[in-house]
């Protein structure tokens, strides 16, 4: 008799830490499209990222623009972040993308996802910034399939604000962008928004990308 499906493998508490979380974040992904993981990111990847933007000068942040116009007149009524794109040029960065590609590999094999390459960036929100409601892709028009956030805000209180706001069909969730908590969701399919923080607020924001190459369109690995 073949045993019943489960969703964590039985002796899940006899795994690594990193496959326990990959576990946990495919599970959410398979049963509600969506996941949120506090204390999730590896202390070591978490420190390395950490002392990264704190030596990064605000010369290398950008004002973030929208969808493939980048009109910034626009885009500053919808969002109000910088952000620096991660090309692993950088010791920590080259060390989220390692840590972004096992996960890829894992939720490929698990959810055949077909998740084909991935983009990201550090994003900083002053105080009083904000990205209103929106969706990281638009369902048969971009090829970005997952949503991976990580939060990098040490002490970050509850006063503070700053939540991401994801709508779902069983109500809103908030979660507070606090250090080490990682959040996945499916990118056509949750509109969510970022609310005004009393303080600096830094993530990651990345997306995993299926490839929609054809004869009459490359696309490019951005
Ligand atoms: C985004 C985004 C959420 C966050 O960059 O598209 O929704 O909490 N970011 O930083
Ligand atoms: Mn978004």
């Amino acid at each position: 008799m073949n045993a019943p499906l489960a969703a964590v493998p039985a002796d899940a508490g006899a795994l690594p830490v990193e496959d326990r979380l990959f576990a946990a974040l495919a599970e959410g992904l398979r049963g509600r499209g969506h996941a949120v993981c506090p204390d999730a990111l590896p202390d070591t990847l978490q420190e390395s990222l950490l002392t990264h933007l704190r030596q990064m000068p605000d010369s290398q942040f950008h004002r973030a623009g929208i969808g493939r116009q980048q009109d910034f007149t626009l885009a500053g009524s919808v969002r109000r972040d910088a952000i620096c794109w991660i090309n692993g040029e950088s010791p920590a960065g080259q060390a989220w993308l390692n840590w972004s590609a096992a996960l890829q590999t894992r939720l490929n094999r698990e959810l055949l996802l077909g998740l084909f390459s991935f983009e990201s960036h550090f994003a900083h929100y002053g105080p009083g910034d904000f990205y209103r409601r929106h969706v990281d892709a638009f369902a048969g028009e971009a090829n970005r399939r997952l949503s991976l956030v990580a939060y990098l805000n040490r002490d970050w209180q509850p006063g503070e604000g700053g939540e991401l706001v994801l709508y779902t069909a069983e109500g809103e969730l908030r979660v507070s962008p606090r250090l080490g908590t990682l959040v996945v969701f499916l990118s056509e399919e949750f509109p969510h928004e970022v609310l005004p923080a009393a303080r600096d607020r830094y993530s990651i924001a990345g997306w995993f990308r299926v490839n929609t190459s054809s004869a009459q369109r490359i696309d490019p690995p951005r």
